[in-house]
């Protein structure tokens, strides 16, 4: 998919003052630093649209920006923030979840998971949670060229490996890079395909 235009729209922490349009929506999700806002860059080829940062918590609302004019990429502050005192990691959490639970333009969510980390308690919870509220969900492992290509496969299986403890089956995966652009044709023609059969229904 060509991506003609990417603008932002909007910064929110209440889901009730999100867009209006009844355009379908992609969100972003996952902890802090995972790469969220640098993969929304690297999928529309813009380099500071969202804005990223090497510190954790970056992030902090609910960014939508509208993708040539018909579809929306969301950008969430990340979970699992520990620098944040308890009182505001709660709001963090309330309006993530709230955010998901809510948004009924949203299609479908991206979790993002650090290729180099071993499945972490949080994602997988958060995940979990997301089966149990009928979230549709696809998994985007991030930062792939800060692992060789010896590695990265095992990294992923190992993944697998641990999702099929809880998942009849692995949800879809990307494997992405935002240095070097690794996945963005895979990613950006998922939601495409997943776009025209909406049109169609
Ligand atoms: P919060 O907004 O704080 O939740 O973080 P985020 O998930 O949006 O992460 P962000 O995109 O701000 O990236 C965090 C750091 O990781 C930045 O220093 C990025 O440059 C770096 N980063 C993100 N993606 C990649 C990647 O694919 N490869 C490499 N090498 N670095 C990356
Ligand atoms: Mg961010």
């Amino acid at each position: 998919m060509k991506i003609s235009s990417a603008e932002f729209v909007m910064s929110n922490s209440d889901v009730a003052k999100c867009p209006k349009d009844k355009l379908p929506e992609y969100a972003f999700i996952g902890r802090s630093n995972v790469g969220k806002s640098s993969l929304i860059n690297m999928l529309t080829d813009r380099k500071s649209l969202a804005k990223t940062s090497g510190r954790p918590g970056k992030t902090q609302l609910i960014n939508h920006f509208i993708i040539n004019k018909n579809w929306f990429l969301v950008d969430l502050p990340g979970y699992g923030y520990a620098r944040v005192s308890k009182s505001s990691k709660k709001v963090f959490q309330k309006f993530i979840t709230s955010y998901f639970s809510k948004r009924i333009q949203l299609v479908s969510a991206f979790v993002l998971i650090d290729c180099r980390h071993e499945p972490q308690k949080i994602d997988l919870e958060f995940m979990q949670w997301l089966g149990e509220n009928e979230i549709p969900f696809s998994i985007i492992f991030t930062k792939a060229d800060k692992l060789t290509k010896t590695k990265l496969p095992i990294q992923i299986e190992n993944y697998i490996k641990e999702m099929l403890n809880y998942w009849e089956e692995m949800p879809t995966y990307f494997v992405t890079s935002s240095s070097s652009g690794l996945g963005k044709e895979e990613v950006l023609s998922y939601i495409s395909d997943i776009n025209t059969q909406l049109k169609k229904s």
